[in-house]
């Protein structure tokens, strides 16, 4: 059985040692803690400090970002990267100003209701501002404890989550720091218990860590493997006319939203032979008001995304009628010496150039 106020004890009396002074931790108002929060989520402590003290000196408080127009906030955002983190603070501290009153509320339920808020979140801030015994486990407490207790199960299970949260509650039991609790899981696993060669003769929990004694630490945690790729098929329409090609922007949401491209259809099986992939463009193409034929197969290749692979052919078209009647004459025509100034999406710019390289070659050719 754990001594949880043992293992309390040492904890903070390790952060009181060797804690880094950081801006938000001087901090109890749980506005700038959620903003120190939001900022961390994907983004490294050194990189956060900077913007962190930019945007409190613009926004100090809800009411003032609340209020702040779109242009001004990503300004301020702009280098942090991942900015619907930004639009989502600010629709959170909008929602606290209209449902709250302006005050943040301090419930695990009432504050996991705003936008962008989620149990990490919730706890940190209930934790740090509200000194709540609420726990925030992020991918750093779930590794200092996977090792703590030897858990072999891979960490990012939810039963393990919440059996890491069930042991956090207990250690905050009873104890006026929880805050620091919080602050100090996380600077242990960022200072000690790092992810190679843990620095075990530092750790204040080295008497007590079951992968220390298995000497197992190397090795923890473990995590699911990672879900193979999907595969795609993507047939995609190349058709010029008069040193243009056609091009066609993806729709406003989903995968590379809003980016440009050539038509192209996709698929779960691969288009078995060129009159299959014929049929499949011509379809896409009386979609933006044209009748095509394939006049012959372009280059192939492979593009990889976190969750899904396309393989992607390319085939020459010809547009056997001008715009279909009646209907829109949708896509826009780039002309071969402009393709930079497009916003690709993904492999779609390969393609682009390839076909520029392609076109001067024939030039070439044509004017020996
Ligand atoms: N990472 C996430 N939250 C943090 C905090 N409050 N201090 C240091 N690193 C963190």
């Amino acid at each position: 059985m754990m001594n949880f106020k043992e293992l309390t004890t040492q904890l903070l009396d390790w952060y009181d040692r060797n804690r880094r002074e950081l801006p938000w931790r001087t901090e109890t108002d749980p506005y700038r803690i959620w903003v120190s929060e939001v900022m961390l989520q994907q983004t490294r402590v050194e990189a956060v400090i900077p913007y962190y003290r930019r945007f409190l000196q613009r926004f100090p408080d809800m009411r003032a970002l609340a209020a702040a127009e779109p242009e001004e906030l990503l300004s301020v955002w702009q280098g942090l990267g991942y900015y619907s983190r930004a639009r989502h603070l600010q629709q959170g501290v909008q929602e606290v100003q209209a449902r709250y009153g302006g005050r943040m509320p301090d419930s695990r339920e009432e504050i996991s209701g705003l936008p962008g808020i989620g149990p990490y979140t919730a706890g940190a801030i209930l934790s740090i501002a509200h000194n709540k015994p609420e726990p925030a486990v992020d991918g750093n407490v779930l590794r200092v404890f996977s090792r703590l207790l030897v858990i072999r199960e891979p960490i990012d299970r939810l039963p393990v989550k919440r059996r890491i949260e069930t042991t956090v509650r207990e250690m905050m039991a009873g104890i006026s720091r929880c805050g620091d609790v919080t602050q100090a899981l996380m600077e242990l696993g960022a200072l000690v218990c790092v992810p190679r060669n843990p620095r075990c003769d530092s750790c204040p929990w080295q008497g007590h860590c079951a992968a220390r004694l298995e000497n197992a630490q190397d090795a923890l945690p473990i995590r699911k493997a990672p879900a193979l790729p999907r595969i795609v098929h993507v047939v995609t329409g190349l058709l010029l006319r008069d040193g243009q090609v056609l091009t066609v922007q993806r729709p406003p949401r989903g995968l590379l939203a809003g980016m440009w491209e050539f038509p192209s259809v996709e698929s779960s099986d691969s288009p078995g032979t060129m009159a299959d992939a014929e049929r499949l463009l011509q379809e896409r193409f009386r979609e933006l008001g044209r009748e095509i034929t394939v006049l012959s197969a372009g280059q192939s290749l492979t593009h990889i995304f976190s969750h899904r692979q396309w393989q992607l052919r390319t085939f020459f078209c010809r547009d056997r009628a001008a715009t279909i009647p009646g209907s829109v004459d949708a896509g826009r025509w780039l002309p071969l010496g402009r393709i930079e100034s497009l916003n690709w999406a993904g492999p779609h710019r390969k393609i682009a150039a390839g076909l520029v390289s392609e076109m001067g070659k024939q030039i070439h050719e044509k004017g020996k």
